[in-house]
């Protein structure tokens, strides 16, 4: 006889606690969704492209592109790609490594001033020798497409402030996923992992907005793993490899994993393959749902950027017919 089920189901407490350590070990013991970002921007974007089909200027975007690293370089292609598919006139601006501040602001100064421009990008990092502010703050802010303004940070900060005419784009993209997905933000637990400008700032406001319990770790937190263990929600934007264990996470959290960095791995043609923050392979037994790297945030980013710019552009044609 099943005594245990005998005595459980004596009292309604115990009945629900066992209901929910067999929910526990359902989800632990089962493999998580996988949050599929290649799809969800493929639908974006043709959602995006039948918009601009009905709109009577193409919007546009500029894409500057300093030095030779390789990565920017494959990022800036990808955005140009999308772009051209969902036919936005683009304009770039490619500029070598040795570039002056100056001549960059003066590219920068060219495009504000070009009508065919609603959105001007600035690829990050930038060269050492240049001050990345000072090169963000020169773009105007009705043209800045990457929402890096301190207005469009300011407003998406504020409660009851302005809506951004722009969001960051790998935070909007995060967010888009976990709104595609069902995931409720309301009273969970969210832990964002990294503090920068292009990611972590901006995604943790988003979940405070939508009423999530935000918890930010960086370099200096002690005890990460402890905190990261009680998130239902864990976004991991560090860039350091598989740094995030599955042990790390809570049984039936969902993770999105915002790094692409390079692992070594030699039964690859190139050398290495791309991982992200989290060890993908653990979390996945451990996690409801988990975005996978490539394949993942990546591909939501560029599909963001493409949805700025054709808001800048209505939100200019507006102004103009005004
Ligand atoms: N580098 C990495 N991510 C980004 C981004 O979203 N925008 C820009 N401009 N540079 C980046």
């Amino acid at each position: 006889m099943d005594t245990t089920t005998t005595t459980l189901s004596s009292s309604p407490l115990k009945r629900a606690r066992k209901l929910r350590d067999e929910e526990e070990a359902t989800k632990t013991s089962s493999v998580a969704r996988i949050i599929d970002g290649r799809r969800m921007a493929k639908d974006i974007r043709a959602e995006l492209k039948a918009e601009i089909e009905t709109m009577a200027r193409k919007p546009g975007l500029a894409v500057v592109l300093v030095g030779n690293r390789t990565d920017s370089a494959t990022y800036v292609r990808m955005k140009k790609k999308a772009a051209a598919e969902v036919e936005i006139f683009s304009v770039d601006v490619t500029l070598p490594d040795s570039v002056t501040q100056e001549e960059l602001l003066k590219a920068v100064k060219k495009l504000n001033e070009d009508p065919r421009v609603d959105g001007i990008l600035v690829q990050l990092p930038l060269p050492k020798h240049i001050d990345e502010a000072t090169v963000l703050k020169s773009i105007r802010v009705d043209k800045d497409v990457d929402g890096f303004s301190a207005l469009n940070i300011g407003n998406l900060c504020l409660r009851g402030g302005d809506e951004p005419q722009a969001l960051p784009c790998t935070p909007a993209g995060c967010m888009e996923m976990l709104r595609r997905t069902g995931v409720q933000t309301r009273g969970k637990r969210a832990v964002v992992i990294g503090r920068s400008n292009i990611v972590g700032m901006p995604v943790s406001q988003m979940l405070q907005q939508l009423d999530a319990t935000v918890t930010v770790c960086h370099s200096k937190t002690l005890d990460m793993e402890s905190i990261v263990r009680n998130a239902d929600i864990v976004v991991a934007a560090v860039g350091r490899a598989e740094m995030v264990r599955g042990n790390w996470i809570k049984p039936g959290a969902v993770v999105i994993d915002v790094g692409i960095n390079r692992k070594d791995d030699a039964t690859r043609k190139r050398g290495y393959r791309l991982v992200g923050d989290v060890c993908f392979e653990e979390a996945k037994h451990v996690a409801s749902a988990i975005t996978p790297v490539p394949g993942g945030v990546g591909p939501m980013t560029i599909a963001m950027l493409i949805r700025n710019t054709v808001r800048l552009a209505k939100a200019r044609t507006k102004r103009e017919a005004a």
